[in-house]
């Protein structure tokens, strides 16, 4: 890919499609008799949204938001915002929340309070990788696709400076300094 060239991948295509095929079926059969809407937070979840998506056999709603993150650095402002709302009612849906990474934890925590003031029936996150050692608050995930170690990943969605959301794997990407 242009810009940088990547090594071996730390989580490879077929590893991300066995994994997500996994967590499709555990969510099918947790919201078998439920009403599942499931919320892709953009723009990080779109890949893993996607993939997830089809890997879950019910007839699901989808919905989605965007939300203000790290801006155009790694370095996260702390403060999340909502950019783009979802467009559904939430009240009695079995909301799943999906993300591409808990870092901090802060949005997620964010997340949780906005939507739970909506009344859904139920709501729980997934996430497609958990980086637990940057944790700032403490969080509940429901569904994790791989907990990683703390280094700087981008592809399959996951961007840095806004770049590099298409590669097709997910990839380390070295020599740039991880704020702290
Ligand atoms: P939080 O710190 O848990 O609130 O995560 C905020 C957001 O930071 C995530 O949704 C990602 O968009 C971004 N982020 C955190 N770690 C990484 C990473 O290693 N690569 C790319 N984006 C990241
Ligand atoms: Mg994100």
């Amino acid at each position: 890919m242009e810009g940088r060239i990547f090594g071996k991948p730390m989580i490879t295509q077929e590893e991300m499609r066995k994994r997500i095929q996994e967590l499709g079926l555990r969510i099918a059969q947790d919201y078998q008799e439920k009403d599942l809407l499931m919320i892709g937070v953009l723009k990080g979840a779109f890949v893993f949204f996607s993939d997830l998506a089809r890997a879950v056999p019910l007839p699901l709603h989808v919905d989605f938001l965007v939300v203000s993150s790290y801006g155009e650095k790694k370095k996260s402002s702390g403060a999340v915002k909502v950019i783009s709302d979802t467009t559904q009612n939430l009240k009695g849906k079995d909301v799943l929340v999906v993300e591409d990474i808990v870092d901090s934890g802060l949005t997620l925590t964010f997340l949780k309070k906005k939507l739970m003031a909506r009344k859904p029936n139920s709501l729980r996150f997934c996430t497609l990788l958990d980086k637990p050692q940057r944790r700032k608050t403490e969080v509940t995930i429901d569904y994790v696709g791989f907990t990683i170690p703390n280094k700087y990943v981008v592809g399959y969605g996951l961007d840095y400076e806004n770049k590099y959301r298409n590669l097709p794997y997910i990839a380390v990407l070295e020599n740039v300094r991880e704020d702290a």
